[in-house]
């Protein structure tokens, strides 16, 4: 049976780079939750939907397929300030929740593991996952590491901005009244203020073989 390994933490604490280390180590499926969202915010604004309209953004969750998580589409600023918005709303996270509830048995078949990663997956979505890891980094640190990874690309950005941002998802994750991210019943906390990538997969590892 393959088992799950649940990954919560706040934004650009690096949870998807972590992620795809695991999955790559361990041919390991990886859904990371967050582009379910994004998904949905991008036929949000690209259709003109009106952010309230439940009955549309219902219908969109409905209709979302694997193929929608990989548009390269999903990571702009306007995508990241709608899925933070939507997120928030109960309808529609109970309607991805059959989504992510689901991708063990429809792409672990013959794996060792799964990784789903996100802000509520080892609280709400697999509460008995096998392993589960609450990431955590100081938000100066995290917002040192994505303005790094930004002027890697050769792109302009503020440190400042970028540590205001983080600050404020930081507080909307932590505080909304639906499924606010908090670390699950029986996870390890791992705090990467002080780690690079390579020192908490080792981490990953040490605690996968247990
Ligand atoms: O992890 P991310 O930045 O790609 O997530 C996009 C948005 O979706 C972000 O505002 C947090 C939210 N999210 C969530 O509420 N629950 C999840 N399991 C994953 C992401």
């Amino acid at each position: 049976m393959v088992k799950v390994i649940a990954i919560d933490g706040p934004a650009s604490v690096g949870k998807s780079t972590l992620a795809k280390k695991i999955s790559e180590f361990y041919n390991a499926p990886l859904l990371s939750s967050g582009r379910l969202y994004r998904a949905v915010a991008l036929e949000i604004i690209q259709n003109k939907i009106k952010i309230n309209d439940k009955n549309k953004i219902i219908r969109i969750a409905k209709k979302l397929k694997s193929e929608d998580l990989n548009s390269s589409c999903l990571f702009s600023s306007e995508v990241d300030t709608i899925a933070s918005k939507i997120s928030s709303r109960k309808y529609l996270r109970n309607h991805l929740i059959g989504f992510q509830r689901s991708f063990p048995e429809k792409y672990g078949k013959n794996k060792k593991f799964v990784i789903v990663e996100g802000r509520d997956i080892g609280t709400e979505i697999f509460p008995m996952a096998e392993f589960k890891i609450f990431m955590w980094a100081d938000a100066k640190i995290r917002a040192k590491r994505r303005y790094k990874q930004i002027l890697k690309k050769g792109q302009k950005a503020s440190l400042v901005r970028i540590y205001d941002k983080i600050n404020a998802r930081d507080t909307k994750d932590l505080n909304r009244k639906v499924a606010p991210l908090k670390p699950a019943v029986n996870s390890v906390l791992l705090d990467t203020t002080y780690l690079d990538i390579e020192q908490a997969f080792s981490v990953v590892k040490h605690i996968l073989k247990k």
